[in-house]
């Protein structure tokens, strides 16, 4: 091997971080044969030193301070799994940045706030960021949409990319579980972020869209202008509705070019049961693109957990082994973060698709010849109209409501909204009605 071993740094060793160290431990020749360059942790820091981890951290340099080991002469790379989009994790990404150092992260929400700006910033050091393991876990779409995809134009990216979330409607459908006992199970198993209302409300998936967006548009990162509505308020009645009429639901990010700008979106979603998003379950994740010259790709994999994300990181790390001191990078987005372009944002108000509406009616004359007229008085055209009755409903013969659910045809979210709004007033709903969007 010609060049000294790639000289690592780690500050976080959590479970992604002691995965990263048993892997580079295990495959040490097979990734030292891939890159030409052996790898190895020299340094570390995280919140507890003496912490027993399953991986052997004995030989390598603690410091108390993640600044200072990203400073530090120890380290040609800083792998940044602290998590969190403030200090300290982007304080010590500036710092490795600002100090010459590669940059690997697999902090979406550090990337979604700030992610032009650090960008910028690695390419005014001629250092590298790389962030495979932000986005879906062990996929590696990263690569293939700053990589494999530039000489397309993308129409759109969607997906399923919280594995926390998709493991959770999983379980629910197929063993009738709660969803408190399912959420529990998926932090027991190490799946969740440290706050799980960043996955159950959808803040991951937004955060890992909002890196998509940029990457498939070429536009700056908006996290903010991402329409955000979790799982939890999906109820065992949706996800039983949802498969009798031939759909499950899915927590996707979506985000797409319309006439009016770019539409970013996170939300349940009914997909229909053929479709290979409806495939996905536990904690895979999936990846749809749109692109011109290609088509369509789907990739699905595993999208949490220690070793798929320390699989990304990894890879990298790899990159970064094989890169040539002095030589340009890649830019981190796709192309020089100076020419991203501004986000335009598309109003959800203008978002056009189907939807699924679940009602509870209250039984009296004329109350679905009113549902429908107003849906018509919108220009809503119904493609069906279920009166959707389990058995143990039909047993309680609740005489006062009726469960309903209607399908539209394809339709915009101001008119939805507009006719639900009045439905309501008009007084023939016995409870609030459930909302879901369709993705075809
Ligand atoms: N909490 C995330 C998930 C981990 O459930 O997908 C990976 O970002």
């Amino acid at each position: 091997m010609s060049q000294n071993a790639l000289r690592i740094g780690i500050a976080g060793v959590g479970t992604v971080g002691a995965a990263l160290t048993r892997l580079l431990h295990s495959k040490s020749n097979l990734l030292a044969e891939r890159c030409g360059r052996a790898m190895t942790i020299t340094a570390f820091t995280a919140r507890d030193k003496d912490k027993d981890r399953g991986c052997d951290l004995s030989n390598m340099t603690w410091f108390n301070d993640p600044v200072a080991l990203a400073k530090s002469d120890e380290i040609d790379v800083f792998v940044e799994l602290i998590g969190g989009d403030g200090d300290p994790a982007f304080a010590s990404v500036m710092a490795a940045l600002e100090n010459g150092k590669h940059v690997v992260t697999a902090n979406k929400a550090l990337l979604a706030k700030h992610g032009v700006e650090l960008a910028l910033k690695a390419e005014e050091n001629g250092v590298i960021l790389n962030f495979e393991a932000a986005v879906a876990g062990g996929i590696p779409i990263i690569k293939t949409m700053r990589e494999a995809l530039t000489s397309n134009s993308v129409q759109r990216v969607y997906g399923i990319m919280n594995g926390t979330c998709n493991y959770m409607l999983t379980r629910m459908e197929n063993e009738g579980l709660s969803y408190d006992e399912c959420l529990k199970d998926a932090q027991e198993l190490g799946y969740a972020e440290a706050d799980p209302t960043f996955d159950v409300e959808g803040f991951d998936t937004a955060h890992k869209l909002a890196i998509l967006t940029s990457l498939a548009f070429g536009t700056q990162i908006s996290a903010d202008d991402i329409y955000v509505e979790g799982i939890s308020n999906i109820t065992s009645d949706d996800i039983i509705a949802a498969k009798d009429l031939g759909y499950r639901i899915k927590l996707l990010g979506v985000a797409q070019r319309t006439a009016s700008g770019i539409e970013q979106r996170v939300h349940p979603t009914m997909v229909a049961l053929d479709s290979p998003l409806a495939q996905i379950s536990g904690v895979t994740n999936a990846v749809a693109v749109e692109a011109d010259i290609v088509g369509q790709l789907v990739m699905s994999g595993p999208g949490a957990g220690g070793d798929a994300t320390a699989s990304a990181v990894a890879s990298d790390l790899c990159d970064i082994a094989k890169s040539k001191p002095g030589h340009q990078h890649a830019p981190a987005l796709g192309k020089p973060a100076a020419h991203l372009e501004p986000y335009v944002k598309a109003q959800m108000q203008a978002h056009e698709g189907g939807y699924f509406i679940r009602m509870s009616v209250n039984d009296r004359a004329g109350a679905f010849a009113s549902i429908a007229s107003r849906m018509a008085e919108a220009g809503i055209s119904l493609e069906s109209i279920v009166q959707h009755k389990r058995p143990e409903e039909l047993k309680k013969d609740n005489k006062d409501s009726q469960p309903v659910i209607l399908i539209t045809h394809e339709t915009t979210e101001a008119a939805i909204r507009g006719a639900l709004d009045k439905i309501h007033s008009d007084g023939h709903l016995a409870a609030p009605s459930q909302m879901i969007r369709m993705e075809r």
